[in-house]
């Protein structure tokens, strides 16, 4: 689980304001308690003698609907840190479309990482995001690795899958990445080291999904925590070039250890 100061520096209403100029928009709505027993203990039976919070319950609903109606009527959804993913399967086409309040209680209830988050997390206020949904190629979406507040690695967050383009086009996403974290997010995130996730859509601006926090327990895709975790005490070079890392080559269905073991030998500075 996270450090209580990684749950509050990640936590996307903490840093949504200060980059909403360079993320997908996002409507952050507190879950008051009558909706977050809804969100965790779906099959659990209600006690009918309670007070059924009506007015409330009407005042948030209208809340909600409102939110998914001024983001174009289907959004994405989150909780502060994470997206029910593993309740892909439940959405129409995979895609984790919300259109209704109906769809988002379906997803976070069936979505164990976000179960795990409402039953182990204390003291930090949930929210629900509501993103604008939008339909992003998997090849353009980029885990960024800033340490000690340089970008130091770029992996697909697809992987390992290959991508033809990615050889010719490499040194033009290492610029265009650079680029954007220096102009739009070096020492403007409240710490130096974490990962990004960024999407380079042409013709479009990149922009900012989501950052996470950098450990032994963060999804490096292309990179192990074995080689990022000692370039954590060294101090290196401002203008040190991030490494792209991609598989160069299709050789078929890959698993993530084949295609790791590939990069043995190419270490990173
Ligand atoms: N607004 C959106 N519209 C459509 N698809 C999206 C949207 N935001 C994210 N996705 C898709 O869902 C995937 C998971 O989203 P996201 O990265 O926000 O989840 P996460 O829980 O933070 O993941 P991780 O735990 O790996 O950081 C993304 O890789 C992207 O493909
Ligand atoms: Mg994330």
């Amino acid at each position: 689980m996270l450090e209580t100061k990684d749950l509050i520096d990640f936590s996307i209403n903490n840093w949504y304001e200060k980059f909403k100029h360079i993320t997908l928009e996002t409507i952050l709505i507190d879950i008051p308690d009558h909706f977050f027993k809804k969100l965790v203990c779906a099959d659990e039976d209600e006690d009918e003698t309670n007070s059924d919070p009506v007015e409330e319950n009407a005042e948030f609903e209208d809340k909600l609907k409102n939110a998914i109606n001024s983001l174009d009527k289907n959004v994405f959804v989150k909780n502060n840190w994470h997206a029910p993913v593993d309740a892909r399967v439940f959405s129409f086409g995979n895609t984790l479309k919300a259109s209704n309040i109906d769809d988002i209680v379906l997803y976070f209830t069936t979505s164990t990482i976000i179960q795990e988050d409402f039953t182990s997390i204390k003291g930090v206020p949930f929210c629900l995001a509501l993103r604008k949904w939008l339909s992003i190629h998997p090849a353009a979406e980029f885990r960024c690795i800033v340490i000690n507040n340089v970008l130091r690695g770029i992996t697909p967050r697809d992987w390992p899958t290959f991508y033809a383009h990615f050889k010719e086009e490499g040194p033009e996403i290492i610029d265009r990445l650079t680029n954007f974290y220096n102009e739009k997010i070096k020492s403007k995130f409240p710490r130096k080291n974490y990962v990004v996730d960024i999407v380079l859509s042409y013709p479009d601006e990149p922009f900012v999904l989501d950052f996470g926090a950098l450990n032994g327990k963060t999804n490096l895709y292309a990179f192990t925590w074995k080689e990022i975790q000692p370039l954590m005490r060294k101090e290196c070079p401002e203008d040190v070039a991030p490494v792209f890392r991609y598989l160069e080559t299709d050789i078929g269905i890959m698993t993530r250890a084949d295609a790791l073991s590939k990069f043995a030998r190419s270490q990173m500075v």
